[in-house]
């Protein structure tokens, strides 16, 4: 067997919509209110693309920035991999819309699609392809532009969804010298399937008139049912990465910014301090796949990643699924 390559995360990137949209437009359209939602949700607002602005404007723009941290060209990348549910097409991937504005041209590019749970899932594919040796430099992108699949007449959904994209940059270990990444995670449980779902657009179902007269194409929550499985499976997640490590070697759980209940429920079970949890629920709402890579990456900016430290990566969503990585700063 070949040997195994230690990778670290050689840069990080983000980039988030100008358009910010607060609670009082929602108050406008639907019965709910402000109050209401910061104090369910902890979300005063989020960003939406603007008319013309698109998913894979979005990558590109954190693309760049994570290249630029990374002190790599776009034509020394062997691979991109772009995690979303919302790219800009059903068809191509909106990972080789990148690779040609980019003019990565030696990359391969494609997306994976694991929800809320993607960028994690796909640090941990693109963490293969270095440790084996197939690839030297991956482009990791976590990206959504869900307020085009946002229901506006569903006061229990409508609320939670943001728009953004973070990426990062994987490298041998021994070549950027920093941020190991010691282990990886993912799982699934088929059986919550329809607790987050789009109906329409897909093959079982294609879009039609009627499709749409029914907004089958855009997204629908089952929120308790959500609720009670993040608070669970985020919690186990967090545990299994830390398992083996001492609590003071943490630095910061990075979570999927998915509700402030859900997030503090999950780290009150094993006695994290406020202080080492990373939230900006509050900015940017539930942006899905991009929300790890953007916390990650605002984490980083605001110097909260101690060199040495341990960084915990805690995702779920729908599938149901999850994800979680364990990194050395
Ligand atoms: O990343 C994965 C995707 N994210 C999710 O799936 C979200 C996970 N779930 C959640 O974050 C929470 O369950 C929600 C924020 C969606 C809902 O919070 P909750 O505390 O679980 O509320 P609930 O669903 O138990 O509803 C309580 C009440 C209901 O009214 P009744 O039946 O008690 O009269 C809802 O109709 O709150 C009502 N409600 C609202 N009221 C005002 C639901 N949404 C709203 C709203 N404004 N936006």
């Amino acid at each position: 067997m070949s040997e195994i390559i230690k990778v670290g995360i050689a840069g990080t990137g983000c980039y988030t919509p100008e358009r910010v949209v607060d609670n009082a437009f929602f108050e406008g359209i639907l019965d709910t209110n402000d109050e209401w939602i910061q104090q369910r949700t902890g979300i005063a607002e989020r960003r939406f693309v603007a008319e013309g602005q698109e998913n894979s404007d979005m990558c590109l723009s954190a693309a760049k920035d994570a290249l630029k941290s990374a002190s790599v060209e776009p034509e020394d990348l062997d691979l991109i991999i772009v995690a979303t549910i919302s790219g800009d097409y059903q068809m191509p991937s909106t990972a080789c819309l990148v690779q040609k504005e980019l003019g990565a041209t030696n990359a391969g590019a494609y997306d994976i699609q694991a929800a809320c749970s993607g960028f994690v899932t796909a640090l941990g594919l693109g963490e293969a392809y270095v440790a084996s040796g197939r690839a030297q430099n991956v482009l990791v992108i976590g990206a959504e532009a869900l307020s085009r699949f946002i229901n506006l007449e569903d006061r229990g959904s409508a609320i939670l969804f943001g728009d953004g994209a973070g990426a990062a940059v994987l490298q041998p270990h021994s070549v950027c010298g920093q941020a190991e990444i010691l282990k990886t995670t993912v799982g699934a449980d088929g059986e919550g399937w329809s607790h987050i779902w789009i109906p329409s657009g897909g093959s079982k179902r294609p879009a039609t008139l009627n499709s749409v007269a029914e907004r089958e194409h855009l997204i629908r929550v089952n929120g308790r049912e959500v609720y009670r499985f993040a608070v669970h499976r985020m919690g186990e997640v967090i545990g299994e990465m830390m398992e083996g490590h001492d609590p003071d070697e943490l630095g910061l759980i990075v979570p999927h910014q998915v509700n402030q209940r859900i997030i503090d429920a999950a780290v009150e079970r094993h006695e994290i301090p406020a202080e080492k949890v990373m939230v900006n629920i509050n900015k940017y709402g539930n942006t899905s796949a991009a929300s790890v890579p953007i916390a990650l990456h605002e984490a980083a900016e605001a110097g909260r990643l101690e060199d040495g430290k341990l960084v915990v990566l805690a995702a779920f969503g729908a599938g149901l699924t999850w994800a979680g990585a364990l990194i050395r700063w």
